[in-house]
C-alpha cells in the first residue's frame, strides 16, 4: 500500500497515477475535512475506466497510513509566481516535521518520498527527523527536471520525447546542473545534434520550467505527478530504475550533510545505490555552488 499525504493537486493527481498505472492501494490523507475524501471518490467513481482494482480511501487519520510499503509527502505550502522554493522553506519545515512524526509512528518501515518543495531541504528534515536509514528517504525533483530537459530536447530536435535520454543532477531549484555531455538522442550525443546557443537554450529553459507554468497557471501538476508514480513504481516492483534523485551525501561527490539530487539506483529498499559520475571541472563547480545554495539555507535553520 502506498500512502499519499496531501490532497492538493499535486498529491491527488499523483495518487490518481499510481492507480492508473496499476501500482498499489493508495491512502489519500489531508487534514482538510473531506478533501481526501471527495478526491478518492472522484477516483473510484473513474475506475472502471482504468481497469484497475486497487483501493483508493480517502481520509484524514493518520493512522490508515499503517504499514504502508511507501509514504509520499506532498503537503504544505505550494510554490507562487516570483516565490522561489527557498522561500518555502519555513513554513513547510513545521509541516513535514509533523507528518514525519506520524509516519515515524504508524509506517516506521516504508520509503519515505519527500514532494514537498523545496524538496531537498524537505528531505532533509525528513531524513533527519524520522532517523530512518538514508535509503529509505529520498526526494523527487532531478527526475521531474529531467523530463523537462527531454521534452525540451525533443521539441527542439522534432523527435521523439521517447528516444531522449538525459539526467539533471543538483538542487531542484534555481541552480540544479542539467548534465549536457550524458544526454543523448537512441545514444547520439546531443552535441553532436545541437549546438552551442540551441543547447544554452534549451538548458536555460530546463531551469525555468517550473518557474515558467507557475507563472502562467499558478501551480505545477501533470508533471511532478506523474513522475512521483514512476519513482512509487520503481519501489514497489523493485525496478531498479536509474534517475535522480534527492538523496543524503555522506562523502558521495566529496560532500557530507546535504542532501540534493544525484543519480541513484532506485528499487525495493528505496536508494539501493547512489551512482558517482566523473563530473568535468565545469560541471563539479556547478554542483558545488549547487551544494552551497542548500547548505547556506540548511545553516539557517539550525538544522
Ligand atoms: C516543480 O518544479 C513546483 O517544484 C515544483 O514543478
Amino acid at each position: 500500500m502506498i500512502t499519499v499525504v496531501g490532497a492538493g493537486k499535486v498529491g491527488s493527481s499523483a495518487a490518481f497515477n499510481i492507480l492508473r498505472f496499476g501500482v498499489s492501494n493508495v491512502v489519500l490523507l489531508d487534514v482538510v475535512e473531506n478533501l481526501a475524501r471527495g478526491e478518492a471518490y472522484d477516483m473510484m467513481q473513474a475506475q472502471p475506466a482504468i481497469e484497475f482494482d486497487g483501493k483508493i480511501v480517502g481520509t484524514k487519520d493518520f493512522s490508515q497510513m499503517v504499514d504502508s510499503e511507501v509514504v509520499i509527502i506532498a503537503a504544505g505550502k505550494a510554490r507562487k509566481p516570483g516565490i522561489s522554493r527557498l522561500d518555502l522553506v519555513n513554513k513547510n519545515v513545521k509541516i513535514v516535521r509533523s507528518i514525519v512524526r506520524e509516519v515515524v509512528k504508524y509506517a516506521p518501515c516504508c520509503k519515505l518520498m519527500i514532494v514537498t518543495n523545496p524538496v531537498d531541504i524537505m528531505t532533509h528534515v525528513a531524513y533527519k527527523e524520522s532517523g530512518f536509514d538514508r535509503k529509505h528517504v529520498f526526494g523527487m525533483g532531478n527526475i521531474l527536471d529531467t523530463m523537462r530537459f527531454r521534452s525540451y530536447i525533443a521539441t527542439e530536435l522534432g523527435v521523439s520525447r521517447e528516444d531522449i535520454r538525459a539526467l539533471v543532477i543538483g538542487e531542484h531549484g534555481d541552480s540544479m546542473v542539467p548534465l549536457v555531455r550524458y544526454s543523448s538522442v537512441s545514444g547520439i550525443p546531443v552535441t553532436e545534434l545541437l549546438d552551442e546557443k540551441e543547447i544554452k537554450k534549451i538548458v536555460d529553459l530546463t531551469k525555468s520550467s517550473g518557474a515558467d507554468v507557475i507563472s502562467l497557471k499558478g501551480s505545477t501538476t501533470f508533471a511532478p505527478s506523474v513522475v512521483i508514480a514512476i519513482m512509487a513504481d520503481a519501489v514497489v516492483r523493485g525496478r531498479n530504475r536509474v534517475m535522480g534523485v534527492s538523496t543524503h551525501l555522506q562523502g558521495e561527490y566529496g560532500f557530507s550533510d546535504v542532501t540534493i539530487g544525484v543519480p541513484v539506483i532506485l528499487g525495493k529498499n528505496g536508494v539501493e545505490k547512489i551512482i558517482e559520475l566523473k563530473l568535468d571541472p565545469g560541471t563539479k563547480a556547478h554542483f558545488k555552488e549547487s551544494v552551497s545554495v542548500l547548505k547556506k539555507t540548511m545553516a539557517k535553520l539550525n538544522l
